[in-house]
């Protein structure tokens, strides 16, 4: 008898080309899923399949492959995607008119959503297309003279550390890399980490709130807090936290953050945002130049030239979809995932390290496993050229794995092939000429 598990196995390895069917009306899932839901916890209805294949739906998914990367970027809900080509088109029409006079004036009210949910001003939210781009809005926009020092972490996203690089050649800053254990003892450890690394001339740290390699959530709030007293600038990185798991801006009483939204919001590609509170904007310069009236209106930011409208106004229908599911249902389910697939290889195998830990304080969908014995660069080629399963190989100097990285839209089907491919590849080995195929 072929279970369901069997048939999605077989079609992901034939790499079964169908074409996704488009669906307009996917909101209309999230209604009927919430009515599944009526008024459960959100522990109750994260194993409820009913409720989750209602969300599935809303998704245009090519479940020809198993995505187990849904931290690089992830698709948008289908409806999402349908508010966006109905306004390029819309835009295309007559651009001038379109665009610039009639959609580009909505990306206020996106603004006003943004902030609500982030829990901050209107007037401290600037829209950007990424988190790279609020990033290093930051990165190269404080003066900084030669030799004043700047302390991060070696597990700060690759990105920021190549901006920061640049900075040193091109002004002459210092930039401190600390190193800390994974999976790290405690919290105390990562705020004594950066306390060392902490001299008079230190004048900025960039903290990763959720590290992309291992899904380690750092204590954002201890960081600040002993930052602001000594007279330092922190820049959050939360570019894998917002509509991830819940927290809002009071809670890590940063002055600076940005984050994408095309990650964990599921906002079309191209989207994220940048929080600079009220009294730091004057300070802080934009990437591209803004009129000096603009000096304090957050609005200098997003001063980058011709773009389209339908991009970022389409966050707002991503945005009513996540509040529609709710942050604290949703990272239930996402940890309800990761444990499924997490829980189960550390039960069957003793051979199986997971480096992120597993409670709800330090992590959520994102977690990192190594198999001992086994190449695991060799392991996620085989994954993906066998069985159609897309996991991310994370090289680090210091560690190395596969990270997994379920999203709303992932079934426990997915989960379960995935997990049995790996069991298989532990009792069997993988076969040599298997990966390039
Ligand atoms: C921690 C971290 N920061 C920044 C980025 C850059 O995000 P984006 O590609 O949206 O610019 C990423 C992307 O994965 C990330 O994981």
């Amino acid at each position: 008898m072929t279970t369901r598990r069997d048939f999605l196995s077989s079609m992901a390895a034939a790499g079964f080309a169908a074409q996704p069917v488009f669906r307009e009306r996917a909101m209309l899932s999230l209604f009927k899923a919430n009515a599944i839901a009526g008024g459960r916890d959100p522990g109750a209805v994260a194993q409820d399949e009913s409720y989750w294949a209602e969300i599935q739906r809303a998704f245009d998914a090519d479940r020809t492959m198993i995505n187990l990367n849904n931290g690089g970027v992830s698709p948008t809900p289908s409806h999402v995607l349908e508010a966006m080509i109905r306004d390029l088109r819309f835009t295309n029409e007559l651009p001038v008119e379109h665009m610039w006079r009639v959609l580009e004036p909505r990306i206020e009210s996106v603004r006003r959503d943004l902030a609500s949910e982030f829990g901050c001003d209107i007037e401290e939210m600037a829209i950007t297309r990424n988190a790279s781009e609020a990033n290093e809005i930051m990165i190269f926009g404080l003066d900084l003279k030669p030799g004043d020092e700047v302390v991060i972490t070696n597990q700060n996203y690759g990105r920021m550390i190549t901006a920061w690089e640049q900075r040193v050649r091109r002004d002459g800053i210092v930039l401190k890399q600390i190193s800390f254990q994974v999976p790290p003892p405690s919290d105390d450890y990562i705020v004594e980490r950066f306390r060392a690394a902490l001299t008079p001339r230190t004048k900025v740290i960039e903290v990763t709130h959720i590290t992309n390699l291992t899904g380690q959530i750092l204590p954002v709030r201890r960081i600040v807090d002993m930052a602001r007293s000594r007279g330092i600038e922190v820049f959050v990185d939360g570019a894998h936290a917002f509509a991830h798991f819940p927290f809002v801006r009071s809670d890590l009483a940063c002055d600076y953050y940005g984050t994408s939204l095309h990650k964990w919001l599921l906002a079309p590609i191209g989207t994220g945002f940048l929080y600079v509170k009220k009294e730091k904007q004057k300070q802080l310069w934009p990437l591209m130049a803004a009129a000096k009236e603009q000096d304090e209106n957050i609005r200098k930011y997003e001063e980058i030239g011709t773009h389209p409208a339908a991009n970022h106004n389409a966050i707002s229908a991503a945005l009513a979809f996540h509040r529609g599911i709710g942050v604290g249902r949703k990272i239930a389910r996402l940890r309800f995932l990761r444990d499924r697939w997490a829980k189960r290889l550390l039960a069957e195998s003793p051979r199986v390290r997971v480096l992120t830990p597993l409670d709800a304080r330090q992590s959520g969908a994102l977690a990192l496993f190594q198999v001992d014995g086994l190449d695991n660069v060799k392991l996620g080629e085989w994954l993906m050229a066998k069985h159609r399963i897309v996991t991310t190989p994370i090289i680090h100097p210091e560690f190395r794995g596969i990270r997994i990285t379920p999203n709303v839209y992932t079934t426990l089907d997915e989960i379960d092939v995935f997990s049995d491919k790996v069991l298989e590849a532990i009792a069997k080995g993988i076969p040599t000429s298997s990966t390039t195929s």
